[in-house]
């Protein structure tokens, strides 16, 4: 079943025909079932998120093209065979489901490269997005005579900005979807705040919020961050044992059956109470995060925001002799990035970094240039806000040994930093707090139930 109506579809689809003005034909590649270690042994099977968003159909091995100058919209499958009956079950026939999403011509998946070399050979442009997987390379490569290394680079910017435009404006149904993916994501943190114990392993947190993930939608929306080691950014691996004292840092989200995401963070004491030092750090970056919120607003460019963030951190960090100098003239040179080297957040929709397989240059930049800058060059969205934008807001304080040691070698940004003093908190760790919200037209709405964020809510989780 699709998630949305026929009307739904068709009027997305009319949409983004009506902002192509080149003409020629729009290629959807839709995914195919991938092996993990011999064919048949799959992966989870992942749609394609513009495909969902533009065909609704959750099965592998489809395309679609929209053909601007005949005014035609095709769905390109195949019937299912006995054998794949035998072995997977039935399903309603192609003509069946393409017409749940308002699409009356269906042809065999064989056809589509007869079909794009007819239209290539009269000179019509055939448009496609920049591929993320190695087949659709291989097949665009042969359909279109590219090599397979020209093939990102020939992708369409019109569809590509075409297809941004739309998605990046969440409409009223799609935010009941992202709010339903983030309050099961709430439940994931709720359910470590209450068990994290010493002596647990990092496996067993990851085991338990992986279940609420999976027996209420269709799973994670993004491999699973739960760690004692916070400081690395995007820690996949978990072969530790929680310890009395440590912090744990728990990033996960939900994926519904539809396929629209969640995405928090949260960090909590792996005993009762945060450490004197925890709690100095912990409030200095709510203090961050919460300076963020209050400038979520359309019109207002994300990379201020960020920047404010960053200030605010930078202020904090100078209270307690970290850092030096004017916070702000800190955060712009760049200096807060030895302890916040990444970015504020990004937009999430159908993919938790929404789109970012289409660019961020375009889905968080609107075609600007991004600074190359380390710290900055991280930060996936900068663009003026927007109604119906939704986004995560997740600054965070990490200490990385090995950037303390570089930075302090190359006496990098020394009218800022106080290496001294990081050197009294090199092992500390890291800590963040993720959120995510909806521009709405005169601010923001944080999405989904409310988990904790202030020190005195978390602790009162962990008695
Ligand atoms: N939650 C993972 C990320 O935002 O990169
Ligand atoms: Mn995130």
């Amino acid at each position: 079943m699709a998630t949305f109506t026929k009307e739904t579809y068709t009027a997305r689809r009319r949409a983004l025909s009506s902002s192509i003005t080149e003409g020629g034909i729009l290629l959807f590649l839709g995914n195919e079932e991938s092996g993990m270690n011999y064919e048949d042994n799959t992966y989870t099977f992942r749609q394609d998120s513009t495909f969902l968003y533009f065909f609704g159909l959750d099965q592998a091995s489809l395309a679609a093209v929209i053909d601007l100058d005949e005014g035609r919209e095709i769905i390109f499958g195949n019937e299912l065979t006995i054998d794949d009956i035998v072995w997977m079950g039935t399903l309603p026939t192609l003509k069946e489901n393409a017409a749940q999403v308002g699409v009356s011509e269906t042809m065999p998946l064989s056809s589509l490269s007869g079909y794009l070399g007819r239209a290539a050979a009269s000179g019509r442009k055939i448009h496609f997005l920049p591929p993320y997987r190695p087949e659709h390379t291989l097949k665009l490569s042969e359909w279109l005579g590219l090599h397979p290394a020209a093939v990102k680079g020939g992708a369409s910017t019109d569809f590509i900005k075409g297809v941004v435009n739309l998605r990046n404006h969440k409409t009223e149904e799609e935010i009941v979807e992202i709010e339903r993916a983030v309050d099961i994501s709430a439940e994931m943190h709720l359910q470590m705040y209450r068990m994290i114990r010493p002596g647990m392993t990092e496996k067993e947190v990851d085991a338990a919020v992986t279940a609420i993930a999976l027996s209420q939608g269709a799973g994670i929306s993004f491999p699973v961050i739960a760690t004692i080691n916070g400081q690395t950014l995007h820690n996949h691996i978990h072969p530790n044992t929680l310890k009395e004292g440590q912090m744990f840092l728990l990033d996960a989200g939900a994926e519904t059956e539809s396929h629209y995401c969640g995405d928090l963070s949260s960090t909590a004491p792996v005993g009762k109470r945060f450490t004197p030092q925890q709690r100095v750090i912990y409030d200095i970056c709510l203090a961050g995060h919460q300076a963020a919120v209050k400038m979520l607003r359309p019109g207002t460019p994300f990379r201020d925001i960020h920047l404010h963030a960053a200030s605010v951190i930078s202020e904090g960090l100078k209270s307690i002799g970290l850092m030096k100098g004017d916070p702000v003239e800190a955060a712009h040179a760049g200096a807060h990035a030895l302890f916040f080297p990444c970015g504020l957040g990004h937009m999430m929709g159908l993919d938790v970094h929404d789109m970012e397989n289409l660019g961020e240059v375009w889905v968080g930049y609107d075609g600007q240039p991004k600074s190359t800058l380390f710290g900055i060059k991280s930060l996936r969205l900068a663009r003026p806000l927007e109604p119906g934008f939704v986004l995560t807001i997740e600054p965070g304080i990490y200490f990385i040994p090995e950037l303390i040691d570089l930075w302090r070698s190359e006496n990098r940004f020394s009218e800022f930093l106080c290496w001294d003093e990081i050197e009294r908190f090199r092992d500390f760790g890291g800590l963040r707090n993720e959120e995510d919200y909806l521009i709405t037209p005169d601010g923001a709405r944080r999405l989904g139930k409310y988990i904790p964020t202030t020190i005195d809510e978390v602790e009162a989780l962990r008695s």
